[in-house]
């Protein structure tokens, strides 16, 4: 099987040239990313193996299947970016749904003790011989309520870390579950009662800019914010403006709406165009990662096992659990209730 491996990194190759060739597939890696103007890479090759912001919009999809492709396997958890729906019947659509949850939570916890023990400014100051503390005063975990949004698998690996911490928790979650030292409330509950907010559900219609101006509103003063799941569940002005009405006291972001044209790339000596971002960097309460919360050596081997394993379910004609299937209109429900291919 010949696959076109669009958004390729240095990093993915190893993994999924060893992979690859247990199995007998051979990836093209592409650096470019996959979209309307990229998408003729594609033509001759069974199917393409495409990342968090490759485009696989209806054109897109469209395009792939005149060339003959028919698989897309997503090497991630997320999959806004792909018009699965249209797919139905055409291509087949794969992900990776978990590849290492702990690598994600840990990072969102490196995230905010960074944040609330002033690490980054710590470590440039000695670096310069700086021994000042002055303005690196932090705050105790311990104690404080933290507000988890999404109770799939980071969000409860991330809840068993602040518990660990001696933080309290509450959640959210549209279809909540048992956790145990963990209380589900509403989310306005959660907004006005919580010290940190985490966000760790997928990006949908419903929670777009989950995290706007009114729910700002409604926040603890001081709050911190975290978002290692997707840009779009907040509305990055707002963010910017509760910043400066001092509701918002720190974010931590690892996503970012408008990422796709900057993340993963190297601007340094550049003119960056994006506003917004550039006021996010340069406040001295905002930490900002270029979507690195997966980037760990045991995630990137899961990824390309299961990437791989998705595949040759694909090749032998098999059901395979990571399709995401659009039989019936919902993608999640869909998958939950059936076991045999999407078409
Ligand atoms: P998961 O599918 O295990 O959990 C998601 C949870 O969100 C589920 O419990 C679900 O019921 C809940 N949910 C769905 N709709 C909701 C809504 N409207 N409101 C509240 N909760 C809702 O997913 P997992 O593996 O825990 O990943 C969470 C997110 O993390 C992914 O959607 C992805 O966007 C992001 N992610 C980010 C990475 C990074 O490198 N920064 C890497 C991997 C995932």
């Amino acid at each position: 099987m010949k696959i076109a491996f669009f958004d390729a990194k240095d990093y993915d190759k190893p993994s999924f040239v060893r992979e690859g060739a247990r199995a007998d597939i051979e990836f093209k890696f592409f650096e470019t990313r996959l979209g309307e103007d990229t998408a003729e890479l594609a033509r001759g090759f069974d199917g393409v193996c495409v990342f968090v912001n490759d485009d696989v919009n209806a054109a897109v999809v469209d395009k792939l299947y005149s060339y003959g492709v028919r698989a897309i396997a997503l090497r991630c958890a997320g999959y806004n970016n792909v018009a699965v729906e249209h797919c139905f019947g055409k291509i087949h659509v794969f992900r990776v749904p978990a590849y290492s949850p702990y690598a994600v939570a840990e990072h969102t916890m490196a995230l905010l003790l960074t944040s609330v023990r002033r690490i980054h400014k710590a470590y440039n100051r000695t670096r310069d011989f700086n021994f000042s503390l002055s303005g690196l005063t932090g705050f105790d975990l311990h104690g404080k309520t933290v507000g988890v949004v999404g109770t799939g698998k980071i969000g409860r690996i991330f809840i068993e870390i602040c518990k660990g911490f001696g933080m309290r928790v509450l959640a959210y979650d549209k279809f909540p579950a048992q956790i145990e030292g963990c209380s589900y409330v509403s989310l306005d509950e959660l907004f006005a009662r919580s010290d940190v907010i985490s966000l760790h559900c997928p990006l949908t219609e419903e929670t777009h800019h989950l995290i706007g101006r009114e729910a700002i509103g409604r926040m603890k003063k001081g709050v911190i914010v975290l978002n290692t799941s997707r840009g779009a569940l907040i509305d990055a002005e707002a963010l910017i403006d509760g910043i400066k009405r001092r509701i918002v006291g720190a974010a931590c972001l690892d996503v970012y709406e408008e990422e796709s044209d900057l993340f993963f790339r190297d601007f340094s000596g550049h003119i960056v165009e994006d506003d917004v971002l550039a006021r996010l960097i340069s406040m001295p309460n905002v930490i900002v990662t270029s979507h690195q919360a997966f980037l760990t050596e045991e995630a990137l081997s899961n990824i390309a096992e299961t990437t791989v394993k998705n595949l040759v379910d694909f090749a032998e004609g098999r059901a395979c659990e990571n399709e995401l299937c659009y039989r019936c209109g919902k993608i999640e429900d869909c998958k939950k209730n059936r076991s045999e291919k999407c078409f």
